[in-house]
């Protein structure tokens, strides 16, 4: 089993690389913000509570947050045979990364390595500028990029610590072409 977190700053490339990485290595492919963007569009009590956060570049509850991952593992690990999970986006936050383990432990799985997409930060804001022009998504203005990468330094980061202690941390070049990076993170996932 591969088991993979994908982690980086808003607009490091989580999503476009867990396209790719879950063709290649037969994963389920888990976006905590994707699942949050399909409640939003359901129109559920969930969607609705997440909308304002979302749109004010703020986190969700840790609490909602895992509820909705552990209902979503269960209910797509149902429908289909994976070779493992890859977590884009999710943990976000250390009582995240905590609540992890034990959705793991439950299901005696174990995390095999966390991907750090590194971007500097002019390029994550001309990206996400880039992609608001067309996503439609509430989140992608200077103002509301601003402040996700606020929370991203004050709360995502001090998760890479959590994974460097258990040495499960590998840090990947993030820029260049979407070939050139995957390139990069195949030879990281070539080892497991
Ligand atoms: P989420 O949906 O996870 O958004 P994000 O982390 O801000 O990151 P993005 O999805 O915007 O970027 P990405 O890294 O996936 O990059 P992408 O591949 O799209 O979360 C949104 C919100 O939901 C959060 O703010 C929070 O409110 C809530 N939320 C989600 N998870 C949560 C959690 N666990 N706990 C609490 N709240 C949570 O690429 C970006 C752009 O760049 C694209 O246009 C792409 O085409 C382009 N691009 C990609 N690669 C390259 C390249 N190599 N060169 C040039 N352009 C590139
Ligand atoms: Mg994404």
């Amino acid at each position: 089993m591969l088991n993979i977190i994908i982690c980086g700053a808003p607009g490091s490339g989580k999503g476009t690389q867990s396209a790719l990485i879950k063709d290649k290595y037969n994963l389920l492919h888990l976006s905590t913000g994707d699942l949050l963007r399909a409640e939003i569009a359901a129109k559920s009590e969930l969607g609705r509570i997440a909308e304002g956060y979302i749109a004010n570049g703020q986190l969700v509850p840790d609490e909602m947050i895992i509820n909705i991952l552990d209902k979503a593992i269960e209910e797509k690990e149902a429908a289909a045979q994976y070779n493992g999970l890859i977590l884009d986006g999710f943990p976000r936050t250390v009582a995240q990364a905590e609540a992890l383990e034990g959705l793991m432990q439950k299901r005696n799985k174990d995390l095999s390595v966390l991907l750090d997409l590194t971007v500097e930060e002019d390029e994550l804001i001309d990206r996400l500028i880039k992609r608001g022009q067309t996503s439609g998504r509430s989140d992608d203005n200077l103002e509301t990029i601003k402040k996700r990468l606020d929370v991203y330094h004050e709360k995502t980061e001090p998760v890479n610590d959590f994974y460097k202690k258990q040495n499960k941390y590998v840090s990947v070049e993030g820029t260049g072409t979407i070939e050139e990076i995957f390139g990069r993170i195949c030879e990281v996932l070539n080892k497991y």
